[in-house]
């Protein structure tokens, strides 16, 4: 479990500001990524400012890299105008680079909203065919599907987490399915970088909640056991947030208020 020179790109943002912390106990150097602004390269740390829409600025962003953990892009529903640079051509010129590079391995922060048209309460597993519930989510079925074409074309090893929702704590009862706790999240990252084959593998990123709508039985080689649950919050939750009528879509579908979000530009 320890690799030379690891690549995290947004690794200004939430979940990279987490992983920045600790991954670099599993590389020799961390070289972290964001647009925005990095401050000072840290101990065993290289610090590269750099828009993952421009292609070559990503090239040798990805020289010299043994691994990539790509957390960078858009994260939340945006007009289909932004998305498309930083997300859809972004981890192109990503993948590119890491084929003309010679990388091995990237590990692609893909997410739920893939899927977030199947309803809640319903389970679904990584064969289910993708639902995309925004322009967002349709973004990442494209990074999905790019990681599926390396690997076939070019045989690069790619793991797809569908990231559920990974905050601090669980925000709203929805969450209380969809929480992931930045352990499991590290021990996630951690598989995904270091079980020696994956292919092209799809693992929903979710702790042991209760109530979970995702079953992750084609990514058991991964061996990932969450040990955080949201269930320490359900009271609270419930308490204090009375629940959506029962055809709101934010209740009805697994991407809660992605489904609704937009458009944009209409008045
Ligand atoms: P975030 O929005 O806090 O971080 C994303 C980072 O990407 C930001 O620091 C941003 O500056 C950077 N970025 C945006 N456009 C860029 C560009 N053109 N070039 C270079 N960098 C750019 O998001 P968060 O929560 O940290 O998520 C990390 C990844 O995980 C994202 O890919 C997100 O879509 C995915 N994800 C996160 C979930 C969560 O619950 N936090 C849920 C599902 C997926």
């Amino acid at each position: 479990t320890h690799c030379g020179r690891i690549l995290l790109t947004g690794a200004a943002g939430g979940l990279g500001r987490v992983l920045r912390e600790r991954l670099t106990r599993y590389a020799d150097v961390l070289r972290v990524s964001d647009i925005a602004s990095l401050g000072e390269p840290r101990a065993g740390e290289e610090a590269i400012v750099c828009d993952l829409a421009d292609a070559a600025a990503v090239d040798a962003l990805v020289d010299g890299v043994d691994a990539i953990v790509h957390l960078g892009g858009v994260s939340v529903e945006r007009p289909f105008e932004e998305v498309l640079p930083a997300n859809i051509q972004g981890a192109y010129h990503l993948y590119e680079a890491a084929r003309r590079h010679g990388v091995g391995r990237i590990v692609f922060a893909s997410s739920n909203h893939v899927t977030g048209f199947y309803r809640q309460g319903e389970v679904i597993d990584a064969a289910a065919p993708p639902r995309p519930d925004s322009y967002y989510g349709l973004s990442k079925a494209f990074g999905e599907q790019l990681a599926r074409f390396y690997f076939d074309r070019y045989g690069i090893e790619s793991v797809c987490l569908r990231i559920g929702s990974s905050f601090p704590e669980p925000k709203d009862r929805r969450m209380l399915s969809t929480w992931l706790g930045y352990d499991d999240l590290e021990q996630l990252v951690r598989r995904a970088m270091f079980v020696p084959k994956v292919g092209c593998t799809i693992v929903f990123g979710v702790s042991a909640n209760r109530d979970c709508w995702w079953d992750n039985a084609h990514a058991a080689h991964l061996g990932y056991a969450p040990t955080q649950s949201s269930e320490p919050w359900r009271e609270r939750i419930e308490r204090e947030q009375p629940p959506l009528r029962e055809d709101d879509p934010v209740r009805v579908y697994q991407g809660g208020a992605f489904v609704a979000a937009g458009p944009f530009g209409d008045s």
